[in-house]
């Protein structure tokens, strides 16, 4: 049966690179809006990218995809963001082995000023942005500050792969499916220093801490879910792709259809309606900072009234702290506005 519904605008940066090929026939077939929703496919690419994403469009077209309306690709970032509904800012360079995500600021904060800006100039008033591109939060930030147009809370940072990774990883210690694992959350940014946090998690509806050791959590657990990124750069000699690509999905998914009573973990910024909530946590406004986050109405909702440990609190802190820097850095740059 053919679609009923008008086309959503989806814009993907980076159409060209490894994410993008993996994200694209997915949000084509429907998984990333839901199997009612068609899709009209925006892909940009720098000029080096053009023929790569070209190449994709090709594919996409082959794929006779019943909810694609359309796939135009373009370097123009105007075009792009024309009336977009959902951007997806993965077009950024990885980093490889050895490297901390932070290292990349210097190389990818520029990209996400003028994005910002394109999106606050072109953009649907209802856009929705998921930036994936590291270092994702600071990005994510540099991309809201140059679009006032939006309310911050459209922007988010991509922190959902660490909370996939961490329900995983949870999951084959406690010998139990992933869909028994509820409650995890990550906290602060998405580096070394996020807080995979077990502790308000269930599975198979007892707490998590009566299934695992704790001491495995946190000498354990924690860094290996941390340092996951730089496992697979080790292991697969690249930056995680398709892990990469489901998070994107299951992060717009989510944020569009809705979480129901559960949780997930998503980069959100600390200031406007999500301000209050954050500072109860300790962190202060002005951040995009991985939190525990429903999503009602269309809305990331941070959930609040959560009990931390001093341990849990001293994690945040050092992430927190790490948020702080980056922003700092990114102004020392002048890739912050004021
Ligand atoms: P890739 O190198 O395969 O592809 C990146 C693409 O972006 C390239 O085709 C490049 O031409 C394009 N690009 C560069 N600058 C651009 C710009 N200004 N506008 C549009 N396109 C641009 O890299 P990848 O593996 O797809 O990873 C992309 C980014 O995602 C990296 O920064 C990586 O570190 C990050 N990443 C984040 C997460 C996360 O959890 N947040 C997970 C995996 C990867
Ligand atoms: C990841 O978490 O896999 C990505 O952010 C890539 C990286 O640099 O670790």
């Amino acid at each position: 049966m053919a679609p009923t519904t008008q086309p959503v605008t989806v814009t993907v940066t980076g159409a060209g690179g490894q994410i993008g090929y993996a994200l694209l026939f997915r949000i084509a077939s429907g998984q990333l809006l839901g199997p009612d929703t068609p899709v009209r496919l925006n892909l940009l690419e720098i000029p080096l990218g053009l023929r790569a994403a070209e190449g994709t469009a090709l594919e996409l077209i082959d794929g006779a995809f019943p909810l694609l309306a359309s796939v135009d690709v373009t370097d123009d970032a105007a075009a792009a963001f024309d009336g977009t509904n959902v951007a997806l800012l993965v077009g950024a360079r990885p980093r490889s082995a050895g490297m901390e995500r932070a290292d990349l600021l210097e190389a990818n904060a520029a990209i996400f000023g003028p994005q910002g800006r394109a999106i606050n100039e072109h953009a649907a008033s209802d856009v929705r942005v998921l930036v994936v591109g590291n270092p994702a939060n600071t990005n994510a930030l540099i991309a809201s500050a140059h679009a006032p147009d939006v309310p911050p809370e459209r922007f988010t940072a991509m922190t959902r792969l660490d909370h996939n990774r961490a329900v995983a990883q949870l999951a084959l210690k406690a010998e139990a499916s992933v869909t028994d694992v509820d409650g995890v959350i990550v906290w602060g940014n998405h580096s070394a220093t996020q807080y995979p946090d077990v502790s308000h998690a269930t599975i198979g509806g007892r707490p998590a801490l009566e299934v695992v050791d704790e001491a495995w959590c946190e000498e354990v657990f924690v860094p290996k879910v941390a340092r996951r990124g730089a496992e697979i750069i080790e292991v697969r000699g690249a930056s995680s792709a398709a892990s990469a690509a489901n998070a994107a999905i299951d992060h717009v998914y989510d944020w569009v259809n809705g979480t129901g009573d559960r949780w997930t973990s998503a980069g959100v910024t600390t200031s406007g309606p999500n301000a209050e909530a954050a500072a109860s946590y300790g962190i202060p406004e002005g951040l995009v900072c991985s939190l525990p986050v429903r999503s009602q109405g269309g809305e990331w909702q941070v959930v609040t009234g959560l009990e931390n440990s001093a341990v849990a609190r001293a994690h945040i802190e050092a992430s927190v702290a790490e948020l702080i820097d980056e922003r700092e850095a990114v102004r020392a740059l002048s890739l912050l506005p004021g």
